[in-house]
């Protein structure tokens, strides 16, 4: 396939962040992830992958995180680095399903818009990746786009479709309408929580 028109390529991505084609961009901090970390500080280890700019990394390095975020794209990597000043050391230029992490695994993984940038035959690659960055007890946070797409991406998820999708690993523990989406995306977003099964939960054990 044409890597241009192929999601799961970095340059479909940086040709649209070099031309400023970004309608999933937010600008800035969602409501949620405020919410959440009022109720939810560090210490703790995150990962955002799939970051683009990296609005959240500062917020979440604010409430005591020590992030690490991911972006295939150079020039997502790029744009985040302008956003971030003295944090874009945080962000590494990279694909998260192949990159090591190294030993240590997370405490909390943040989805913004990734999950939906991957095509539906790449969600079960995502599920067993997060489940085997994240601790036991660790939780996979975020906005998730729900409902129906004519001209995808995005890939939002229908209804019971992410239950059936996480139950081997995850289970959901919160799921809050967003508020204050993006015109593109109002009414289809949910801040949402899955936590991590203990490993051996997730083997039927
Ligand atoms: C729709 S954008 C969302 C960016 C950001 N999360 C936000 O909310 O603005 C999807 C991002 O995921 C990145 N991406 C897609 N597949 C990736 C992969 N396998 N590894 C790392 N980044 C990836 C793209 O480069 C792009 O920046």
């Amino acid at each position: 396939m044409n890597q241009a028109v192929d999601s799961t390529h970095p340059d479909f991505w940086s040709s649209r962040y070099d031309t400023g084609k970004m309608p999933w961009d937010f600008g800035g901090v969602p409501a949620a992830v405020k919410s959440f970390l009022s109720r939810s500080s560090g210490p703790g280890r995150v990962l955002i992958p799939g970051c683009g700019s990296g609005y959240e990394v500062q917020p979440f390095h604010d409430a005591g995180y020590d992030v690490t975020a991911i972006d295939f794209s150079p020039a997502a990597v790029a744009r985040a680095t302008r956003v971030l000043g003295d944090l874009a050391k945080r962000v590494m230029l990279g694909n998260f399903f192949t990159r090591d992490f190294g030993p240590h695994r997370f405490d909390l993984i943040y989805e913004r818009t990734f999950l939906c940038s991957l095509p539906p035959s790449r969600w079960p690659e995502y599920v067993s990746r997060m489940a085997a960055l994240l601790s036991p007890g660790g939780r996979l946070v975020g906005i998730f786009l729900y409902g129906q797409e004519r001209e995808p991406p995005p890939y939002p998820l229908r209804d019971n479709q992410a239950e059936q999708l996480f139950q081997t690993h995850l289970r959901l523990v919160r799921s809050d309408l967003v508020t204050d989406s993006l015109p593109l995306f109002r009414g289809m977003e949910r801040w949402q929580e899955w936590i991590k099964q203990r490993d051996d939960a997730a083997c039927g054990g």
